[in-house]
């Protein structure tokens, strides 16, 4: 049986912080009763459609999946297993807001399978955390991950971001550095994006928000990376980090373009050649789950030329980058007659090199990986 990923979105936050434009609403903890039962019922409508699939990873996203009641969380791992093919699932992740974990649903989390923890922590600095609106403060999330081991969840990873307003270089050094310290499986290390839309977005645009210099950003990422290779992380995708053996499985599947299905509120699927995302609308949600159809908002079937570009773009995300033959036997042609012209233009220009039948991004690449990734799509 083939193996499928299910990525669940739980779209509640206690509150919005200043950069985020995740699909979810704070203040509408009412209606996750509703939501999780709809939940269970998209998965009725894939239970047919998965039952040659062996479910390989769950991730239950958000939004803040913490924020939520554990016994819903628990309701949905339960349902998964009673309506699809879980029993030999590997990894099972829930994000977590530091300030809204606690023991009692910790202990039902373990029982419900649950065997990483993805943790928002993003700065190590109070000050900074209270800059971008997050709810609690560094002495919180050092509260919660004690309690995160206490339970004895051996697989926990950090979300962190640089580029902060007003962030200085040797700040973004020091959150990786006590963050190391703490000794996390995996760190997920991002740079930020301003997104339209939110708080940050629209100060940028009144001239009200100070980023660091362009220089700075890549001096945070580049030091950044060298910091954690030295202190044990092996670098494995532009902005993720891992003990060895320890790298997302979930996420995985996304850049190497294996097939995972979305529940909920904004949730994407790969699925038998078609890439498909749900509506961000709850009431939309509502309306078409209730009259047994999915709510998807965009639909598109992928042909074999873009499927081979996504196969690329995805796969030189991650740093040991595509092999030839992989490519080969997935899609019965040479690499090189695609995009053998590409490839030398951006091995000539450093941005890719090549090795043992196998081409990744170089540290310049990484840096410029738009302008390859544009130029790979047909
Ligand atoms: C769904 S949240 C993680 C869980 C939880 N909601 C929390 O924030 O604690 C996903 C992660 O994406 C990152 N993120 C969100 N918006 C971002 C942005 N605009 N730029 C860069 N990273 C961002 C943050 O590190 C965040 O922890
Ligand atoms: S970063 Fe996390 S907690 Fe903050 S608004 Fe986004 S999803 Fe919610």
């Amino acid at each position: 049986m083939k193996d499928i990923g299910i990525y669940i979105h739980i779209p509640f936050c206690q509150s919005k912080c200043y950069y985020c434009d995740f699909c979810s609403f704070p203040g509408t903890l009412d209606n996750a009763d509703k939501y999780i039962s709809f939940i269970k019922k998209e998965i009725d409508m894939y239970e047919e459609e998965l039952k040659d699939y062996n479910v390989g990873t769950i991730f239950i996203g958000g939004g803040t999946p913490t924020v939520i009641d554990g016994k819903y969380v628990y309701e949905i791992m339960e349902y998964i297993h009673k309506k699809l093919n879980a029993d030999r699932v590997k990894e099972v992740t829930i994000e977590a807001n530091p300030k809204t974990l606690d023991q009692n649903k910790l202990q039902i989390y373990k029982i419900a399978g649950i065997n990483r923890i993805s943790v928002g922590v993003q700065s190590m600095n109070d000050a900074m955390l209270k800059k971008i609106g997050r709810i609690h403060t560094v002495e919180d999330f050092i509260h919660t991950y004690k309690l995160i081991r206490k339970y004895e969840f051996n697989n926990v990873s950090f979300d962190l971001m640089f580029n902060l307003p007003e962030q200085t270089l040797e700040d973004s050094i020091r959150t990786l550095e006590l963050a190391t310290e703490l000794q996390p499986e995996h760190i997920s290390y991002y740079s930020l994006k301003l997104e339209e839309g939110t708080f940050f977005y629209d100060k940028y645009i009144n001239n009200q928000l100070a980023l660091p210099d362009e220089d700075i950003e890549r001096d945070m990422y580049h030091e950044g990376i060298n910091l954690l290779m030295k202190k044990g992380y092996c670098h494995y995708e532009i902005s993720n980090f891992a003990k060895k053996g320890w790298e997302s499985k979930h996420n995985i599947i996304y850049w190497k373009c294996e097939p995972y299905i979305g529940l909920g509120l904004s949730a994407h699927s790969y699925f038998k050649s078609n890439r498909y995302g749900n509506t961000e609308n709850m009431n939309f949600y509502f309306e078409q789950v209730s009259n047994k159809r999915l709510a998807i908002e965009e639909k598109e079937f992928i042909e074999k030329d873009m499927e081979m570009a996504e196969y690329l773009i995805l796969g030189l995300r991650l740093i040991e980058g595509i092999n030839f033959k992989s490519f080969e036997d997935k899609f019965n042609i040479n690499i090189k007659e695609v995009y053998g012209k590409t490839i030398n233009k951006f091995i000539k220009e450093g941005l890719l090199e090549e090795s043992k039948g196998n081409i990744k991004l170089t540290l310049k690449g990484l840096d410029l990986c738009n302008i390859v990734f544009m130029e790979i799509l047909p």
